[in-house]
């Protein structure tokens, strides 16, 4: 059976960027494979988090996962640090990463620019993210454009273990998909969209209102000439806004471009706004739902359980075959 696993940090509010880049996918391959979820808190805490935020982070990102549609039963979904073999991978596959290759990450290199102090965590980063998706034997990975380089390195660090060890690990493939893979600023078509963006309106949030997506979409840049056309290299600013139109109403880049021929940029911002909002609505409901409720406590404590289970074996194998004890 394939394998899909991955996580969203609990690091800010959950910005449409994750949406369609991850966590859409998660929804869409869960009828291939067996998934795992996982709202990845140790990595949250790489830079300072307030205890009580990250609590209901937390939640909330697991309870975007469901309501989003990444069903509960059929899939195990879990707080990292919860199943402590992911700080025990994390630390073995440190000893496997190679300072050098650690310097090239280019997300700690933006994470840690122009910063006095940051945490070592931050920069071993990618070993526990290699642990996490280790662990499982994960065949199939979906991130984000942002995480591909995350993703090398795993497949690295399980070869030269694979090598030196025995085969222990499943060598995962990333899975990336062409179209909203980098969803870009709405103020900016050169940097990615972000939560860590001090404008408000260079992103829009999930759990946005109506109201305050209108507004985001209104004020979004668009290019110089008033023409609806997909294409990067003149037209990034309405090139990621096409993207977007794209993936939230289920239609192909070229029937959006063909309805919007000739009418300039104010009617299909407008209607993009209700094309996402129309997604949103639905799934923000089922949120305000969840995130009431024990029912998601449970999910996760029942996930928490599961996880372990299959994690351990994943440990145990490559404690035993480093020279471990494991009795
Ligand atoms: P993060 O919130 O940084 O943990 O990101 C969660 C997932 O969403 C990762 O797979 C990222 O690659 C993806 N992601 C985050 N921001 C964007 C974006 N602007 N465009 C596409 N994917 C994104
Ligand atoms: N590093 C990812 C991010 O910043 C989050 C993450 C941690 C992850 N561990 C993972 C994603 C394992 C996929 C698989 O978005």
């Amino acid at each position: 059976m394939k394998r899909l696993l991955s996580g969203i940090k609990p690091s800010g509010d959950l910005n449409i960027g994750g949406y369609v880049g991850a966590l859409r996918q998660f929804v869409k391959l869960q009828e291939e494979y067996e998934g795992y979820f996982f709202v990845p808190d140790l990595h949250a805490i790489t830079v300072p988090q307030d205890p009580k935020e990250l609590r209901e982070r937390s939640r909330q990102i697991a309870a975007l996962y469901i309501a989003a549609g990444v069903d509960p039963v059929k899939n195990t979904i879990f707080m990292q640090s919860q199943v402590s073999a992911h700080a025990e991978l994390g630390w073995i596959m440190e000893t496997q990463a190679h300072f050098g290759e650690m310097s090239r990450m280019t997300q700690f290199k933006e994470k840690s620019d122009g910063k006095d102090a940051v945490s070592s965590a931050l920069f071993t980063y990618p070993a526990l993210m290699a642990a996490d998706i280790l662990l499982y034997q994960s065949t199939h990975v979906p991130v984000g454009e942002d995480q591909k380089q995350h993703l090398e390195l795993t497949r690295d660090l399980a070869s030269r273990f694979n090598n030196r060890f025995g085969k222990t690990f499943t060598i995962p493939e990333p899975v990336i998909q062409e179209i909203g893979a980098r969803v870009m600023g709405l103020d900016d078509p050169s940097s990615k969209m972000s939560k860590s963006n001090p404008n408000k309106s260079s992103y829009v949030l999930l759990l946005d209102k109506p109201a305050d997506i209108r507004k985001k979409f209104a004020r979004a840049v668009t290019d110089s000439d008033m023409s609806v056309r997909y294409d990067w290299e003149t037209k990034p600013a309405v090139s990621n806004l096409i993207e977007l139109y794209a993936v939230f109403s289920d239609e192909t880049i070229p029937v959006i471009e063909r309805r919007y021929e000739g009418q300039g940029y104010g009617a299909f911002k407008k209607d993009l706004a209700e094309v996402v909002i129309a997604k949103l609505t639905p799934l923000q409901e089922k949120y305000e739902q969840l995130i009431k409720s024990e029912e998601l406590d449970h999910i996760l404590q029942d996930g928490a359980r599961k996880a372990s289970h299959e994690a351990q074996k994943t440990l145990d194998a490559a404690k035993r075959a480093m020279g471990l004890l494991t009795y």
